[in-house]
């Protein structure tokens, strides 16, 4: 990776919540301990908690727990705090101000303002900016990094957009997904235009169906304020999901120029929809979990996770059925379903293959699942594909094997974490994996439905540790198929 040669200014606003807490500091660390920012470095963060600078030192030492004392204190040195409320114009009135004194002992640079926090106070932010000029800078660039999700729904990212495009130049503007800075979830595009083999059978002449399953095992505990206003929906099929089925079933770019990409995967989500000809009813599912067993462990019901949410009808799960509008996807449905205190961390894609249609084996073969290529994120990441060989012996039997590239036993090395990744990115310039204004449109597109049809559906229970209600099996075995169990022991390293 290349080194960010001249100094930089991070802006890290919402620095006490809880993605800066589980990612973005790490990721900043990371980067700083890989000696791949230049100094003068400065970090300044901003949340509405009152501390003191030693204090918030503290705070990030704790997140970040430093292997080496030397480098921890020269970071040290580099971090800054602003306590305020970012909706208010004084607040960065404040930053700018103590930013000023900075750069006077220090060379001035580049600005990076990162927004981290509400969703809701996102356009304030962005205005706020503006109105102070904090969107360009003397001498460097200034450019903005800004969460998912983006917007509420099709009219709020509209709007936010719009705002973003007043106050800044598009190539200023990364609109972050994260998943797309997955080494897996970039493999994906390795895999299928550098191996012309795949690139033949990728289409509804040879594919049955794809399944999306995406479990986490863990609640939502000290996230209650922002994912009840959320839901499983938004908070990760909207952008995470949306945006991997994209890569998976995108046209292959021009080329490799950021533009193509990033267009190739625009295009595929102003293709996608919901399934709607046969009624949402049918096609769309929300669940929401009890109490219940996850790995051995009893855990609570969302519920009871915390009083404010006692009545609340928000989703912690959500199955869908999707299709592509466009030749090569007709018929090919796509079932998602995504859920938190799921029975399995995981996140994969299956690509099913139509059953073969010789005569051959046509008998023995039947009833028996055809290949299934299956991309697994994370964990024990890898590429897994299920084929028929000979069972060894007198008989002509079959048997369904798996052939699997696995990462942690191919490389004896850690991925750069996604964060780590699109923070320097961002900072080359490079914007390949950030979407587009117009594919997030397109995704608001598909959920606006989805979201309308859920405030008139109450989510169905399910214990915790099941892979949702009864009734996300429902959606997939009426179509006469079944969700695929995930292969763990596939890859475990
Ligand atoms: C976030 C969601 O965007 O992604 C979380 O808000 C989810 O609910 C998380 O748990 C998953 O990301 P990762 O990289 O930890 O798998």
């Amino acid at each position: 990776m290349q080194k960010i040669t001249q100094p930089l200014t991070i802006f890290l606003i919402g620095v006490t919540g809880d993605l800066s807490k589980k990612k973005i500091l790490k990721a900043i660390y990371k980067l700083y301990e890989k000696n791949l920012v230049s100094e003068p470095f400065t970090l300044v963060g901003n949340a509405r908690a009152e501390l003191d600078r030693s204090a918030f030192q503290e705070f990030v030492k704790h997140i970040v727990k430093p292997n080496s004392q030397e480098t921890w204190e020269k970071f040290s040195n580099c971090l800054y705090y602003v306590s305020g409320d970012a909706s208010k114009i004084e607040t960065f009135d404040k930053i700018s101000a103590q930013h000023s004194e900075l750069e006077k002992d220090h060379h001035c640079g580049n600005h990076m303002w990162y927004i981290a926090t509400l969703p809701q106070l996102y356009l304030d932010i962005v205005k706020n900016l503006k109105e102070l000029r904090l969107h360009q800078t003397q001498c460097g660039w200034t450019k903005v990094l800004i969460e998912k999700p983006f917007g509420t729904d099709l009219a709020s990212a509209q709007i936010l957009n719009q705002e973003l495009t007043t106050a800044f130049e598009e190539d200023q503007i990364y609109r972050i997904d994260h998943f797309l800075g997955k080494e897996t979830v970039q493999n994906l595009l390795a895999f299928r235009f550098a191996n012309g083999l795949f690139e033949h059978l990728w289409s509804n002449k040879y594919i049955d169906h794809i399944q999306v399953t995406f479990g986490e095992t863990f609640g939502i505990a000290g996230r209650e304020q922002f994912y009840d206003a959320t839901g499983a929906t938004r908070d990760v099929v909207q952008n995470h999901l949306l945006q991997m089925i994209a890569v998976t079933l995108m046209e292959e770019p021009k080329s490799l120029h950021s533009e193509d990409i990033r267009d190739s995967r625009s295009r595929l989500l102003d293709q996608l929809s919901c399934m709607k000809k046969e009624g949402l009813e049918k096609v769309v599912r929300f669940g929401q979990y009890t109490e219940g067993e996850v790995y051995t462990e009893k855990v609570k019901g969302y519920t009871q996770e915390h009083e404010s949410l006692l009545t609340s009808k928000t989703e912690t799960a959500v199955a869908l059925k999707l299709k592509v509008e466009n030749e090569r996807w007709k018929d090919v449905p796509i079932y998602v379903r995504a859920g938190k205190r799921f029975a399995q961390d995981v996140l994969e894609i299956s690509v099913q293959f139509k059953n073969p249609n010789n005569v051959m084996f046509k008998e023995v073969t039947l009833g028996v699942d055809p290949n299934v290529l299956t991309f697994r994120f994370q964990p024990n990441e890898g590429i897994i594909l299920n084929l028929f060989v000979k069972k060894p012996g007198h008989g002509m039997e079959l048997d369904e094997v798996p052939m699997s590239f696995c990462y942690h036993n191919q490389y004896q090395m850690d991925f750069i974490e996604a964060y780590e990744r699109l923070i320097h990115d961002a900072s080359m310039s490079d914007s390949t994996l950030f979407p587009k204004a117009d594919g997030i449109e397109a995704t608001w597109r598909i959920i606006d439905d989805i979201l309308e049809f859920k405030k008139e559906t109450d989510p169905e229970k399910y214990p915790a540790g099941k892979w949702g209600p009864e009734s996300f099996n429902e959606l997939i075995e009426k179509d006469g198929r079944k969700w695929l169990e995930p292969n763990m022991a596939a890859c475990t390293v």
